[in-house]
């Protein structure tokens, strides 16, 4: 065991020596240092301010009009009604609402915070713009197989844009954890398994929140990364679990992409619901305080997560209600998401001298440093305006954007015999499954402002792409998890009319997202029976799967020759879908996940260790590392997708090392002998043989896009760098170490493309 791990910590930490810890002012106010300056006019406001006006900044409330998207969202979490919020904020007791409903709701709560309330300091509105707002976006697991992180960065600053029209201030996005059991239901918000991956995609979606014209644009929306952190190793997959993690993976594989979130910008954090090995999240000073403040320099705004400090009772961490909000202030949680807990009982607990009045002036600085970044304190209504609300949303080009983003989130798993792409012109189709039409579960579990009915189905989508659109037929032949009286006989007689079968199956939306675990993460029974009658058909079968997690397929769902991820895209799902059908456009997009052979493999993920006794590739060997029914390997790994071409990896060129200050090149050829244009995603990925803490079987490092015509070859080259070499070491500081390294060039991280090795050499 590793003697870091943070539960020791904690144990030797021992109780009082904590307590003392928590309520030391000086070090509350060591990490004031980073929060950015007031303006004379926001600073005279502040010395204004009561301390129950203080705390009031400090509580963040689900918006309550008209029973507002977020208390249908969350479990209930108040009761308020917007009457009743109304008068909060004329009190100066609420800093803002999330998940309200648009810019008539935003004006009516701005003008009394500006017109009635004492000191005037304008609200801020938050929501979970997490994949698009009303024009919706593939869900980030998906995007992230796109592998191109300036697509990323282009449909955050759609979202951005058409949420700050409708009043939004601030997103609780990007969601960073990394998602490496795919039990969990929350892996459909994240960007996948990989930590570079990770990395790219979070820096890229706070740039494109927050935008290029600095936070007080009206079209830019504050990020909020979260959740802080590893929300994703919960135990079993089981949301909300408890998460026991040594601190080198902390820092090596939970951290970075909140790190690399930050550095590109993000002014706000979210405390994770999960405890760390013995602490919450929420009331953790090591985490939010000792990491985030200290080392990390963060300047920002905590918030809780969704009564986060209130959980900290059943976690069995807090005494009572009192307990709870002096354990979540003091640990670093600057802001109280839902509980309403800081406005509670923080002026008492100032009052009594258990919290200090220095770590309350600095939480609610934080507050207003932000506000005033959000250019409120200038012109509270800036992204306040019900004509803007109807004229940025949804406009021809963030439709378009969302199909292309769609495209090029479709991983084609398998295709054999090259059934795909299908003719557009006299062939009848037999379009079978509970998605095969209808506009459930095309824009996916995260989405508050998108509508079913704004969103274009697979049916719709495909008769659009076709020559003659009487020629598709479609039939539902199951419900997602219940069968349908009769639905297999009719759905076995349409694909014995039809030429071809599109079997539109999978998971319904609702099976994915918060709180939304699965043990077994397959094709639900009564559809996998519909999968089988249809392919006893013997007639040509593409599966169309529809998911928010990797599935470990199995039957005639595996055998089909075409198979397409094709997760939750949004807006634009079907046309996006038909697209890559039909060739219109090749498939170019990975898996950010891999796909286990089955469910009891999870946690699985590409890059672990090797163990003391790696299972050889192919014939499986006792007492190795290995299973007894399937082999220790993905199905289908992260990094994997097929293109419409037929492509090569050929010609390493690799120098046999890179001096200590040096640079590496690495280049490969890849070519197309197809006869269909290809988009290859051609990934590095590397290996530290010998290390002084053992290293990934493989490790993502670089990737390019190449686009490939039929017939034709290109050079790619990859540079590595010292630093690109480092790991979390024995000090748990990164550390580098001399010595060998293997290296792919591959289409995936299960391929071998082209291998060759290199050793860094010593200073
Ligand atoms: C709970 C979720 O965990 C979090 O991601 C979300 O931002 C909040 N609810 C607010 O809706």
């Amino acid at each position: 065991m590793d003697d870091r791990q943070i539960s020791r910590r904690a144990a030797m930490l021992g109780a009082a020596a904590t307590m003392a810890w928590l309520s030391s002012p000086a070090r509350a106010l060591l990490a004031a240092a980073a929060t950015p300056g007031l303006s004379a006019k926001v600073e005279a406001l502040f010395a204004q301010m009561t301390v129950e006006e203080k705390a009031g900044q400090l509580t963040l409330n689900a918006a309550a009009w008209a029973g507002g998207a977020a208390v249908t969202l969350n479990p209930a979490g108040s009761a308020a009604t917007f009457d009743s919020q109304l008068a909060e904020v004329r009190a100066g007791r609420l800093t803002g609402v999330f998940n309200g409903n648009g810019a008539a709701m935003a004006r009516q709560m701005q003008t009394v915070a500006m017109r009635e309330a004492r000191l005037k300091i304008p609200l801020i509105f938050a929501a979970d713009v997490i994949h698009g707002f009303r024009t919706v976006f593939p869900m980030p697991i998906a995007e992230a197989g796109s592998f191109d992180a300036d697509l990323a960065m282009r449909t955050a600053r759609a979202a951005a844009v058409e949420a700050a029209a409708a009043g939004i201030d601030w997103t609780f996005a990007p969601m960073v954890d990394i998602g490496r059991d795919q039990r969990w239901g929350r892996v459909v918000e994240g960007s996948g398994e990989d930590v570079f991956l990770g990395c790219l995609m979070a820096a890229a979606r706070v740039r494109g929140f927050q935008g290029s014209r600095g936070l007080a644009a009206d079209d830019a929306v504050m990020a909020c990364a979260k959740h802080f952190a590893a929300y994703g190793a919960a135990e079993a997959g089981l949301d909300y679990n408890t998460v026991d993690v040594s601190e080198r993976t902390l820092r090596e594989v939970y951290f970075p992409p909140f790190e690399a979130a930050f550095d590109a910008g993000a002014l706000s954090a979210m405390a994770s619901f999960n405890e760390i090995s013995g602490v919450p999240a929420t009331a953790n000073p090591w985490l939010l305080d000792t990491v985030l403040r200290k080392e990390w320099k963060f300047g920002g705004l905590v918030v809780s997560d969704y009564t986060g400090d209130e959980e900290l009772i059943a976690h069995g961490f807090a005494a009572d209600a009192r307990d709870a909000t002096r354990l979540a202030f003091m640990a670093g949680v600057d802001m109280s998401m839902q509980s309403s807990f800081y406005i509670k009982h923080l002026p008492d607990l100032v009052a009594k001298g258990e919290v200090p009045m220095a770590r309350l002036d600095q939480a609610v600085r934080r507050v207003l440093a932000v506000k005033q970044a959000l250019g409120l304190f200038d012109d509270p209504f800036r992204r306040i305006d019900p004509r803007r609300e109807k004229t940025r949303v949804r406009t021809p080009a963030n439709l378009k954007l969302a199909r292309e983003a769609g495209r090029r989130s479709i991983v084609l798993l398998k295709n054999d015999g090259d059934l795909l792409p299908l003719p557009r012109s006299s062939k009848r189709i037999a379009l079978i499954g509970p998605f095969a039409s209808g506009q459930q579960d095309l824009i996916g579990p995260w989405n508050v402002y998108g509508t079913d009915a704004e969103a274009v189905d697979l049916a719709t989508g495909v008769r659009a792409a076709i020559a003659d659109p009487s020629l598709v037929t479609t039939v539902a032949g199951s419900a997602v998890e219940a069968p349908i009286a009769g639905g297999i006989d009719a759905a076995v007689a349409a694909a014995n009319a039809a030429d071809i079968v599109v079997l539109a199956i999978g998971e319904s939306q609702r099976m994915s997202g918060e709180a939304q675990s699965r043990t077994a993460i397959v094709v639900p029974a009564p559809q996998q029976a519909l999968a089988e009658a249809v392919a006893a058909t013997g007639k040509p079968m593409v599966v169309v799967l529809r998911h928010g997690r990797a599935l470990a397929l199995e039957g005639a769902v595996l055998d089909a020759p075409a198979i397409l991820a094709t997760w939750f895209l949004g807006s634009q799902a079907g046309p996006a879908i038909a697209d890559i059908l039909f060739g219109i456009e090749g498939p170019s997009a990975r898996l950010s996940v891999s796909f286990p052979y089955a469910s009891g493999q999870e946690p699985y993920h590409y890059d672990h260790k090797s163990t003391g006794r790696p299972s050889p590739a192919g014939k499986p060997v006792e007492y190795k590392a290995r299973y007894r029914e399937v082999p220790n390997a993905a199905r289908f790994a992260f990094g994997h997708g097929l293109t419409y071409g037929k492509i090569g990896y050929s010609g390493l060129s690799l120098a046999p090392s890179m001096a200590w200050d040096g640079a590496l090149t690495a280049k490969a050829t890849i070519t197309n002998t197809g006869r269909t244009a290809a988009v290859e995603v051609a990934q590095l990925y590397i290996r530290d043989v010998t290390a002084s803490i053992t290293r990934p079987v493989r490790q993502l490092k670089g990737f390019k896009r190449v686009p490939l015509a039929p017939g034709a070859s290109a050079e790619i080259a990859f540079t590595l760098k010292r630093s690109d070499l480092e790991f979390v070491g024995l000090d748990l500081s990164r550390t580098i170490e001399p010595g060998r390294f293997e290296l792919w060039i591959a289409s995936s991280a299960q391929d071998d493309g082209v291998t060759g090795s290199f050793t860094l050499a010593a200073a």
